[in-house]
């Protein structure tokens, strides 16, 4: 192997490499750059945003400053992302950084690559060769957004419990940006080699300062082995009658996929579709919905190739970061809102980690309510929360809730702090084995329409649609919202216009803007959404997307309610129309955003 820095090399058992010159600590003067107020998920900007020059500097800086100087100090840091373009360099400057800031180690996923959950899972369990422990973590991704040099780069910090910062961190962050003047760096501590796994220690005023590379999913693999059987996935998959298609959209799932679904769990390599890391997803979309994971959606029979034969049974995809996930039986899409609830349904019977229990369940607030009516029969603490993972974190730390899911294609539990796309399908697989645990060896296979079909005739069905307008016009967006919040004060106009959009609609009998008093800190967040809420419990809501780098994005998300087993087989659009005619009336759509139609609809 070539060394990094060939004159300074010790050849150590585990690779270590030493650098005897001591790095000296710069400060270098910066100003303030407006906008770097982290969203939903971090700070996302377009790369050549982050090009400009010190601005990732900057944050970075305002970060370590946001925790300050004594957690930094000795700290270990988790420093890794998806492998978006920008990654590699950033990964070694926010190195630099660290070391001039008192950071004691830098762990690094082999390649930059960790997956969100991954990093999560890493913070949480992982103990390096020194035997410490990391508090906190850089992740670099800009999640489901694309990239490359024209498009999305991405910075987030995670805590000591493997979750997001909280608002009052991200918060200080803010603040530190808008006043910053100068940041701390290592500028002569050469790059380090990253590619390959082992320690590069280096001395600085503080003593010594490690980066060490490690396999990007040892901890992740070792820590689903905890909660899952293998085994009886190993034996559903090995059925010639199965058939299974993971795509990772050219995201960091794919370094995941295929150390779990083939060398763990057996599966052929041919599965995997489009599971090799590329800097710009290979220049797609890696966000997995039926619009953007357009080769699995095919594949499993929901393209326009309808026709297909050899249609897989079962078939999944991953975001950039893999925190997100899409499950599809064959010709058959599950929504997220149905997939978190059938996991809550059968976690216990299906998963070993649940075998005690669920604590409580949780779903954010557009999502539909197929978990709420799962919790109620199961007699389980429920919660809904607004948008964004960080709010499950709270009740997990305190004990409240095991399985939670968004509609946004996030599912999860209480093993790590962040949503979960591989949770998620070892999930699905391990439901199909339990279901299919007595007739191993016979032909006929339980799939994933007919459990998805069985839960609605047990727990009823809630059709579910979302609408998503993206890239519009900022104020516009803003004055559609404020439309929407106006009309609230009056049911009877609202009424007015429902009445006279949609035959088949009841009544509106609730409308309100969402606001959640987080149970365990007493935190209250305010304006989470614009709900109306119909007699037939059905739902409306409007909300301006937080993870956006450009323009805005409304979503709007349809849902209702069928308890009649005879009826809960429609097809979901169809019978979401009147709904759907009545959203696009009260919000005068297309008046605000001169949109006829969504970019996106799931
Ligand atoms: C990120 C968060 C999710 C959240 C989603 C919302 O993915 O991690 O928890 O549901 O953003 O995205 P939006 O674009 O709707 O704000
Ligand atoms: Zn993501």
């Amino acid at each position: 192997r070539e060394s990094p820095h060939p004159c300074s090399t010790l050849a150590f058992d585990r690779n270590l490499v030493e650098d005897m010159v001591m790095f000296k600590v710069s400060r270098v003067e910066t100003k303030p750059y407006d906008g770097q107020k982290p969203g939903t998920s971090g700070l996302r900007k377009k790369v050549k945003v982050f090009l400009q020059p010190h601005y990732l500097q900057n944050f970075v800086q305002a970060t370590f400053d946001a925790l300050s100087s004594e957690k930094v100090r000795g700290m270990t840091l988790v420093v890794s992302g998806d492998g978006r373009y920008f990654s590699k360099d950033a990964i070694q400057i926010i190195i630099k950084m660290a070391a001039a800031n008192g950071v004691r180690c830098v762990w690094v996923g082999q390649n930059g690559l960790l997956s969100t959950p991954a990093v999560s899972a890493v913070i949480r369990e992982r103990v390096g060769s020194d035997g410490s422990k990391a508090s906190g973590a850089f992740i670099l991704t800009a999640s489901h957004n694309p990239g490359g040099p024209n498009e999305d780069f991405g910075i987030k910090y995670n805590m000591e419990n493997g979750g997001p910062a909280p608002e009052g961190v991200t918060n200080s962050i803010y603040v530190n940006t808008t006043t910053i003047k100068e940041y701390l760096i290592a500028e002569d501590l050469h790059d380090v080699d990253i590619s390959t796994i082992g320690v590069t220690s280096f001395s600085g005023p503080d003593g010594h300062f490690d980066v060490e590379v490690f396999d990007s999913a040892d901890t992740y693999v070792k820590l689903m082995k905890t909660i899952f059987d293998f085994q009886s996935i190993q034996k559903l998959l090995s059925r010639p009658k199965f058939t299974f298609c993971y795509d990772a959209l050219h995201g960091v799932a794919g370094a995941y996929a295929k150390r779990i679904f083939v060398e763990e769990l057996g599966a052929d390599e041919k599965l995997l579709l489009n599971c090799v890391p590329k800097e710009d997803f290979g220049g797609g979309h890696p966000d997995p919905n039926l619009t953007y994971a357009k080769e699995l959606v095919d594949r499993m029979g929901l393209g326009k190739s309808q026709s297909l034969v050899d249609v897989p049974e079962f078939g999944a995809a991953a975001d950039g970061d893999a925190d997100r996930n899409m499950i599809l039986g064959k010709r058959f899409f599950v929504t997220p809102s149905d997939s978190v609830a059938i996991i809550a349904a059968n976690a216990v019977e299906a998963i070993p980690y649940f075998s005690g229990g669920l604590k409580g369940v949780a779903r954010s607030m557009p999502t539909s309510a197929a978990l709420d009516v799962v919790a109620k029969h199961l007699n389980l603490k429920f919660f809904e929360v607004p948008t964004g993972w960080k709010f499950f974190g709270n009740l997990m730390d305190a004990g409240l809730c095991s399985v939670c899911g968004e509609e946004s294609f996030g599912t999860g539990s209480d093993h790590i702090r962040e949503k979960d796309g591989i949770w998620a399908v070892l999930a699905w697989l391990s439901i199909l084995a339990h279901k299919n645990k007595d007739n191993l060896s016979g032909e006929k296979l339980v799939t994933v329409e007919e459990i998805v079909r069985q839960h609605w005739s047990t727990y009823g069905r809630h059709y579910y649609t979302r609408y998503d307008y993206e890239n519009v016009d900022a104020g516009a967006a803003k004055e559609l919202m404020a439309h929407l919040v106006n009309l609230q004060s009056s049911l009877s106009g609202v009424n007015k216009i429902v009445n006279e959009a949609g035959s088949d609609v009841s009544n509106v009998v609730h409308a309100d803007e969402f606001e959640y008093r987080d149970p365990v800190d007493g935190s209250i967040s305010k304006h989470q959404g614009i709900r109306y809420l119909f007699e037939d419990g059905s739902r409306l809501v409007f909300r301006l997307s937080g993870t956006g780098s450009e323009g805005a994005t409304i979503r709007l998300y349809i849902e209702q309610y069928e308890k009649d087993p005879e009826k809960t087989g429609r097809d979901s659009q169809e019978a979401l129309a009147p709904l759907v005619e009545v959203a696009l009336k009260l919000s005068k759509m297309e008046e605000f955003t001169g949109r006829s139609s969504p970019t996106v609809i799931t």
